[in-house]
């Protein structure tokens, strides 16, 4: 294979809903590129179709109201959106998995940990005999930091700490060595030092197996420790896409300076109130015309009520879809 080819290319893909109200797009023309190895970060507030992304590519989308209608989704230069049903389920968690936010609808409340994660091997390993499942169950855990696993492995979801519950989801996740994990928020449930120490953990994972990651927060700050590369998405579409260095050095976009802003930082006094970005993400059904964040920007001009900006490139690597960045450079 070239050696050009990236591990996971996600290329102009469309996803719809059919509702009530219409067929609306969550994810409209978004395309982006993961190498081996490497950690993409996608950042945008709530509803601006991060989880749509990622469940296209692991079409997971919900059925029958979800759709991809365009685009395709290339691992190693097979379009996932193509495969069989059954192909595309061996592709799923051998070499694509995924965690997300609330372990708790993705574990089963009425079985142990240990048949849970069991099961994981079961269907994807069926030659393995019980006691080896048991026996990679044991290394799962102890490899995730849950203490104790054999004992722990007999216990149910609800005895599982939050943070305790994404460990287990991680250690599922992880069991057949995915080439690429997606974590949707994986640590937004959590309180602050629970999620510093499974982010750690996620890093240590990964730099122990060479995997690829999409790591998708609404959290900025969180990106820049974790990333190589971000894409941040604004209403089903990217607004800029850079390696992590040069968005936090030189953000273009008006919303991703906003979501900078609104970052924590240490010299920040207490009581001070961050700025927030005024308005809100506008629902698929009623977006305004031209660019999707006009009625939000500070910026705005009258050509971006007129015209959707194109997404341009504005140096190496780094692109942006904005009438004002592109008239500077
Ligand atoms: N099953 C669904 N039916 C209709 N619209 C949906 C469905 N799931 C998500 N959406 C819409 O798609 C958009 C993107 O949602 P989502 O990807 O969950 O956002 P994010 O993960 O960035 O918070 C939202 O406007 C949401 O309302
Ligand atoms: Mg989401």
């Amino acid at each position: 294979m070239n050696g050009d080819t990236p591990l996971l290319e996600v290329s102009h893909i469309v996803t719809a809903f059919d509702t009530e109200a219409g067929r609306v797009r969550a994810v409209d023309d978004v395309s982006f590129q993961v190498r081996e190895g490497e950690t993409l970060g996608i950042v945008g507030e709530s509803g601006c179709g991060k989880s749509v992304t990622a469940l296209s590519i692991m079409r997971l989308l919900p059925k029958p109201a979800g759709k991809i209608l365009e685009g395709g989704v290339f691992f190693r230069g097979t379009d996932l959106t193509r495969l069989a049903p059954e192909a595309m389920r061996d592709f799923r968690g051998r070499r694509i998995a995924m965690i997300f936010q609330e372990p708790m609808t993705a574990l089963n409340p009425v079985h142990r940990i240990g048949k849970q994660i069991g099961e994981v091997f079961r269907l994807h390993e069926a030659r393995l005999s019980d006691t080896d499942i048991q026996r990679n169950a044991i290394e799962m855990l102890n490899k995730v930091g849950i203490p104790d696993p054999e004992r722990r492995l007999r216990e149910y979801p609800h005895q599982f700490s939050g943070g305790m519950r994404q460990r287990v989801m991680i250690a599922m996740a992880l069991a057949l060595r995915p080439d690429i994990l997606i974590a949707d928020e994986p640590t937004t449930a959590l309180d602050v030092t629970i999620q510093a120490q499974i982010l750690e953990l996620m890093k240590a994972l990964q730099r122990e197996n060479g995997m690829a990651m999409i790591f998708i927060t609404h959290d900025l700050g969180v990106i820049a420790d974790v990333c190589d590369n971000v894409t941040v998405m604004y209403a089903g579409t990217v607004v800029e896409s850079a390696p992590v260095r040069k968005l936090f050095a030189s953000p273009k976009h008006p919303y991703t300076r906003g979501l900078l802003e609104s970052i924590p930082r240490l010299e920040t006094p207490r009581k001070s109130r961050l700025p927030v970005i005024p308005g809100m993400v506008p629902p698929l059904d009623a977006l305004p015309s031209g660019c999707r964040f006009r009625n939000r920007c500070s910026m705005a001009l009258p050509v971006c009520e007129a015209v959707s900006p194109h997404l341009k490139l504005t140096g190496e690597h780094h692109q942006v879809r904005c009438h004002r960045t592109s008239a500077l450079t």
